[in-house]
C-alpha cells in the first residue's frame, strides 16, 4: 500500500457530503461528467476532480424504498462510451441486473434503459457502472440503495458512509492508469488518498444512530477502525446478523457493507491500518447533546428470511483462484482465472435447477486477496466448524486461504460470479452460473 504523505496529507479531512435526496417512484438517473471535490481539508485547495457522477453528482443520489416496494429508475447515459447500472446485493429479476453481454446489452452513450424491480430484501445496498467497471465506478459511477425495513429501529440519525479511495495526481486529476497491466497484475488499482463520505457531518453527543458503511473503492481492503461510538454491528453486506455483534475492527472488501447501531459518545472518528500505519479517514463531529438519549438494548433487525440450506447440500463445487503476479500459475488465457478458465464462456460454470444447495470452497492459490461477489442471492459463509456463518453476496478470501460459501440458488436466471477487485475481474476473473 502507497498512500503518499508527502503529496496527500493524510489526517482530519473534512468530509464533505452525500446529497441525501429521497427521489419518489419513477426516477432518472443520468450519468454524465461532473466535477468532484473529492481532496477534502487542505487539499482541497487543489481544486475539484473531473469525474463522473449521477445526476450531477457523485456519489449518486440516495434511491430509497419501502422493503417490498418496487423501484422504477430510468437510466440516461451521457458519459461518451457504453455503460449500464447493476443493483449490487438486490436479489434481483435478472433481466434487470445490468451486466453487459449476460442480462442486457449495454446502453449506448445518449441512450436510456428502464429498470425496473422489486426490492425484497431490506437492508444496506448500492448501486454501480457494471460497464469498463473498473473505470467507470473509480471515476464516480456509484451511488447508495436503501430498503428500508418495514419497522425501521428507532435511530435519531441514519447515515450513509461510502470509504472510498482514488488515485488523484498533484492538480486533483485521476491519474489515467485505468487500464495499467501493473495494477491487474498485482492487488488492482489503489488510490492513493482515502477517505470517508457521510451523508451528514455532524450527530450530538448521546445520539443512538444508525452507521451505513459501503466499500466503494476499486479493490482495498479497508480494516476500518471507528472511535467514538458504543454499539453494535447489526448488519453485513445488507443482511441482518442473527445475533448482534461486538464492532472492533470491521474489514470490508470492495463492494461490501457492514450497518451498525450505536450511541455518541464523541466526534466520530474513522481509519483503517494501511500496513504501516493508521490512516485517518474523516470525521463526524459531535454538535451539542440529545437531551433524551436512548438506553433500550440494541437488538437483531429483522431477518429477510432468505432460505437456509439443507443439512447436505445437493452439490459439492471448487471455484479456485489462479493467476496474477507472484506465483499463480494458470491455463487460462488472460491474468486471472477461475478454474484454469478466463474470462466469461459461453457455456455457464454451473447449470443449476431452482432450488439447488450447493456448498462452493473458494480456494485463493494466489498472492492476492480477492473479494467474490455472486449476483443474484446471498449466500452464507462458511465457519470452519461447518456452522452457518452470516450471509453475503461478497466473501473476502485471503491470499492462499480458502473458504466456503453455501447457497440455496433460488433465483433464476443467468448470474455473474467474479471477483470485485474491478481490475482483476477486468482481466479474466469471472464466470457465471445458470439457474433455471
Ligand atoms: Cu458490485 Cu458485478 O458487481
Ligand atoms: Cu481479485
Amino acid at each position: 500500500m502507497s498512500i503518499s504523505r508527502r503529496t496527500f496529507l493524510a489526517s482530519s479531512a473534512a468530509a464533505a457530503l452525500v446529497p441525501s435526496k429521497v427521489v419518489a417512484s419513477t426516477q432518472r438517473l443520468w450519468a454524465a461528467p461532473v466535477l468532484a471535490q473529492i481532496l477534502a481539508g487542505e487539499l482541497s485547495e487543489s481544486g475539484p476532480t473531473p469525474s463522473l457522477g449521477f445526476n450531477g453528482n457523485t456519489p449518486g443520489p440516495l434511491l430509497k424504498v419501502r422493503q417490498g416496494e418496487e423501484l422504477s429508475v430510468t437510466f440516461e447515459n451521457r458519459i461518451g462510451q457504453e455503460s449500464s447500472i447493476h443493483w449490487h446485493g438486490i436479489r434481483i429479476a435478472n433481466e434487470m441486473d445490468g451486466v453487459p453481454g449476460l442480462t442486457q446489452d449495454a446502453v449506448p452513450d445518449g441512450g436510456e434503459f428502464a429498470y425496473r424491480f422489486v426490492a425484497p430484501d431490506a437492508g444496506t445496498f448500492w448501486y454501480h457502472s457494471h460497464s469498463r467497471s473498473w473505470e467507470q465506478v473509480a471515476r464516480g459511477l456509484y451511488g447508495p440503495l436503501i430498503v428500508e425495513e418495514i419497522t425501521p429501529p428507532d435511530v435519531d440519525a441514519d447515515i450513509i458512509i461510502f470509504v472510498d479511495d482514488w488515485r488523484i495526481d498533484e492538480d486533483a486529476k485521476f491519474i489515467d492508469d485505468f487500464d495499467g497491466m501493473f495494477h491487474f497484475a498485482h492487488g488492482g488499482r489503489m488510490g492513493n488518498y482515502a477517505r470517508v463520505i457521510p451523508s451528514q457531518s455532524s450527530v450530538r453527543r448521546g445520539d443512538r444512530i444508525r452507521l451505513r458503511l459501503i466499500n466503494t473503492a476499486n479493490a482495498r481492503v479497508f480494516p476500518l477502525d471507528l472511535s467514538g461510538i458504543e454499539g453494535k454491528l447489526v448488519a453485513l453486506d445488507g443482511m441482518p446478523l442473527e445475533q448482534v455483534e461486538d464492532i472492533g475492527t470491521v474489514t470490508l472488501a470492495p463492494a461490501q457493507r457492514a450497518d451498525i447501531i450505536a450511541d455518541v459518545l464523541d466526534d466520530i472518528e474513522f481509519s483503517f491500518w494501511t500496513g504501516q500505519d493508521n490512516y485517518a479517514l474523516g470525521t463526524i463531529a459531535v454538535e451539542g447533546a440529545n437531551p433524551s438519549a436512548r438506553n433500550a438494548t440494541i437488538l437483531p433487525l429483522p431477518s429477510n428470511g432468505i432460505a437456509k440450506p439443507t443439512e447436505e447440500p445437493d452439490r459439492r463445487e471448487i471455484l479456485r483462484m489462479q493467476g496474477g503476479a507472484m506465483g499463480g500459475q494458470h491455463p487460462g488465457e488472460d491474468i486471472w482465472s477461475f478454474n484454469g478458465v478466463s474470462d466469461l464462456t459461453d457455456e455457464p460454470w454451473l447449470k443449476l435447477d431452482r432450488g439447488t444447495t450447493v456448498q462452493i470452497s473458494l480456494v485463493n492459490d494466489t498472492s492476492f486477496p480477492h473479494g467474490i461477489h455472486l449476483h443474484g442471492q446471498h449466500f452464507y459463509e462458511v465457519a470452519n466448524d461447518g456452522s452457518l456463518g452470516p450471509l453475503r453476496d461478497t466473501s473476502l478470501v485471503n491470499a492462499r486461504e480458502s473458504r466456503d460459501i453455501i447457497c440455496v440458488f433460488d433465483n433464476p436466471g443467468r448470474w455473474f460470479l467474479h471477483c470485485h477487485m474491478l481490475g482483476h475481474s477486468a482481466t479474466g476473473m469471472k464466470t457465471w452460473v445458470e439457474v433455471t
